[in-house]
């Protein structure tokens, strides 16, 4: 197995915080000078319990339909966000996966941000989801942390598209894709809630990317992460 590539950055945080798994996708790590997206570890997951405690959907309008529970009361709003963040890291194929990142600000971990491929091998396509909580929101983390997603999906993994959707009532999050240079791609409907609702959809494509491509990113980790979703060639796009 090659070495893990271990940023100086990294490797200061692995002293203090960050336990270096066996678990290549848990290692993957982006920096950006405002955030970082650490591998959603136990360790880390247990570090942000006590922001799911006190609440990240809590007002309306409803952010997003809620396979998470994080809607439900607590203690089984932890307990349901805990087990749907372990099913979602169990589940590795060519066919699907999910990397699930904490979001670090100046050491406290404030949200999630995670990276989904669907046929990724096929199309080379992904979508992400992400959340903050309430505290840590309109300060344009959202927007960075976005960034990062759409950094390690592009430069790191040779993506072709990413996608996004959101309710058209999700202000930040419409906002977000707009601002990073999405172009509307139509719309669709789903449940909130056991309601119906309209969700906007937003594509960006790599050329989309590329132009507006930050060169203050840093990614760790990567090379040792792609066997793992059966990426073969990053730079083959
Ligand atoms: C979506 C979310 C991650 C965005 O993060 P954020 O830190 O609040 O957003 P930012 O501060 O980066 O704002 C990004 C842009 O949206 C705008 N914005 C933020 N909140 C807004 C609101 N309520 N109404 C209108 N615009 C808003 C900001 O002005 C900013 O615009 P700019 O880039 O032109 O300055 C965060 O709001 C959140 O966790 N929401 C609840 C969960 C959720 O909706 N997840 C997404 C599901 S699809």
């Amino acid at each position: 197995m090659p070495a893990l590539t271990v940023l100086p950055k990294v490797a200061a945080m692995s002293a203090t915080s960050v336990t270096v798994s066996s678990y290549p996708p848990l290692n993957v790590q982006v920096h950006t000078p405002r955030l970082s997206l650490l591998g959603a570890t136990d360790d880390l997951l247990e570090r942000l319990v006590p922001v799911v405690r006190r609440g990240v959907a809590t007002t309306e309008p409803w952010p997003f339909d809620d396979p998470m529970s994080l809607y439900k009361d607590s203690p089984e709003r932890e307990w349901a966000w805990l087990r749907a963040v372990w099913a979602g890291r169990g589940r590795v194929g060519d066919s699907f996966w999910r990397l699930y990142f904490v979001v670090v600000v100046d050491g406290e971990p404030v949200g999630m941000q995670d990276l989904i491929g669907a046929d990724f091998s096929t199309f080379g396509m992904v979508t992400t989801f992400s959340w903050l909580g309430p505290d840590a929101r309109g300060r344009g983390l959202g927007r960075e942390m976005r960034q990062a997603a759409l950094h390690l999906a592009f430069e790191g993994f040779g993506a072709r598209q990413a996608t996004s959707d959101a309710f058209t009532d999700n202000h930040a999050s419409n906002h977000v894709s707009r601002a990073l240079g999405y172009q509307p791609n139509g719309s669709d409907w789903a449940t909130r809630r056991g309601e119906a609702a309209e969700l906007n959809r937003w594509r960006l494509t790599r050329e989309e990317w590329s132009a507006g491509r930050r060169d203050d990113i840093e990614l760790g980790g990567v090379a040792e992460c792609l066997p793992v979703l059966g990426i073969r060639d990053p730079g083959g796009h």
